[in-house]
C-alpha cells in the first residue's frame, strides 16, 4: 500500500524482547507496529531481540500493519547490526532514534540502501533542524518522541510542548510525510488518552504512538473521520458540483462558504475513511 494512503491512526510499540507481545500483536487492529529494538530493551537483551524479532517478521502474519522497526542509533555498539539484519526483508520503515540533523539521516540512508527511513523527533535540536530532517529524500515520517523530548526541554505538561509539535508538524506537512504524536504514558487512564488523542487530532497529526493494546480503540476512533464528517464532506462534494455546473465557483453548506479549498480537504477525508474501511476489512 502507498505509505500516504495508508491510515496511521494507531501506531504500536513492542519491545522486540517480548515474545508475548509479537505474536499479540498479529491480531491487534492496529494501524502500524513498531518493533522496537531502542529504548525498550535492555542492553543485555540487544542481540536475542534482534534475533528473535528478525524471526518474527520473517514469520509475518501482520497482515496490512505497516511494520517498522525501531534501531538503536549507529552511535552505539548495536546500530550497525540492527541496520544491517533489517536493511531490507520484511519491514516497511527503518525508524531512526535521537534525529538531530539531515546528516543523521544520511548516516543511516548510507547503510540502508531502499527501505524508507523515518526520524524519532525528540531532542532539542531534532525539532530546531525538523525542516531540513523532514526534506531529506530518504525521510517518509516523523515519530515524535514526547518523553524524551520533555526530559530534555525540562518542561512539564504537553501544553509546554506545543512549539514543539507544531514546528514538526509545519516541517512535515511542508514536505508532504506523514506526522505521529508521541505517547501517553497513562495507559489505564482512557478519559487522559482520549483527550490527548483529541488535541493531537486537531493539531493535525496522523497518528499516536502507543504503549499498551488497551489504548488502541481510543485512538483509532479519534483519528478517523466520523460518519458526521463523511457526511458531510459528501454534501460539500455535491453542493460544489451543482454551484459548478451552474457556472459558480462557491457554494453554500449548512451556513458556511464552500470553496474549491473544501473541496480537496472533504476529498482527501473520504480518501482517508476509504483506507480505514480497507484496513479493516
Ligand atoms: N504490544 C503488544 N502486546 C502488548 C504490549 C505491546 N506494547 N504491551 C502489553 N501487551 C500484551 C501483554 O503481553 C499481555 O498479553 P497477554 O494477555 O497475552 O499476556 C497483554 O497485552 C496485557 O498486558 P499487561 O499485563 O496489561 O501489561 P504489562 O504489565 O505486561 O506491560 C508495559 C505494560 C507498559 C510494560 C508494556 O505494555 C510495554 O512494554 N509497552 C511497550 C513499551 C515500549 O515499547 N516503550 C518504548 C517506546 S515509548
Ligand atoms: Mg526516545
Amino acid at each position: 500500500m502507498d505509505l500516504a494512503m495508508r491510515p496511521w491512526r494507531s501506531v504500536l510499540y513492542i519491545p522486540g524482547s517480548n515474545a508475548r507481545a509479537l505474536d499479540k500483536a498479529r491480531g491487534l487492529p492496529v494501524d502500524a507496529i513498531i518493533f522496537d529494538l531502542e529504548d525498550a530493551v535492555a542492553a543485555e537483551e540487544k542481540a536475542a531481540a534482534r534475533t528473535l524479532l528478525a524471526g518474527e517478521l520473517a514469520k509475518g502474519g501482520y497482515g496490512a500493519r505497516a511494520r517498522l522497526v525501531r534501531v538503536n542509533g549507529l552511535d552505539t555498539d548495536w546500530g550497525r547490526d540492527d541496520l544491517a539484519a533489517f536493511a531490507g526483508a520484511e519491514v516497511d520503515g527503518v525508524l531512526i532514534p535521537k534525529v538531530g540533523s539531515a546528516a543523521d539521516v544520511q548516516a543511516v540512508a548510507d547503510n540502508v540502501p531502499e527501505v524508507p527511513l523515518w526520524a524519532m523527533i525528540e531532542t532539542c535540536r531534532g525539532v530546531l533542524n525538523a525542516a531540513e530532517i523532514a526534506a531529506h529524500p530518504r525521510l517518509a515520517g516523523f515519530v515524535l518522541g514526547t518523553n524524551d523530548l520533555a526530559k530534555e526541554l525540562g518542561c512539564r505538561g504537553r501544553s509546554a510542548m506545543g512549539a514543539s509539535l507544531q514546528l514538526c508538524l509545519l516541517a512535515a506537512r511542508a514536505e508532504g510525510i506523514v506526522c505521529l504524536d508521541g505517547v501517553y504514558n497513562a495507559f489505564k487512564d482512557e478519559d487522559g488518552l482520549r483527550a490527548e488523542c483529541a488535541d493531537g487530532r486537531d493539531l493535525g497529526f496522523d497518528g499516536k504512538t502507543l504503549i499498551h493494546p488497551a489504548q488502541v480503540g481510543i485512538t483509532n476512533e479519534a483519528f478517523a473521520p466520523s460518519q458526521d464528517e463523511v457526511e458531510l464532506a459528501r454534501r460539500q462534494i455535491a453542493a460544489f458540483a451543482e454551484a459548478e455546473a451552474a457556472g459558480k465557483g462557491v457554494a453554500v453548506v449548512d451556513g458556511r462558504i464552500v470553496e474549491n479549498l473544501h473541496i480537496v480537504t472533504a476529498k482527501a477525508l473520504l480518501a482517508k475513511a476509504d483506507a480505514i474501511a480497507a484496513m479493516e476489512s
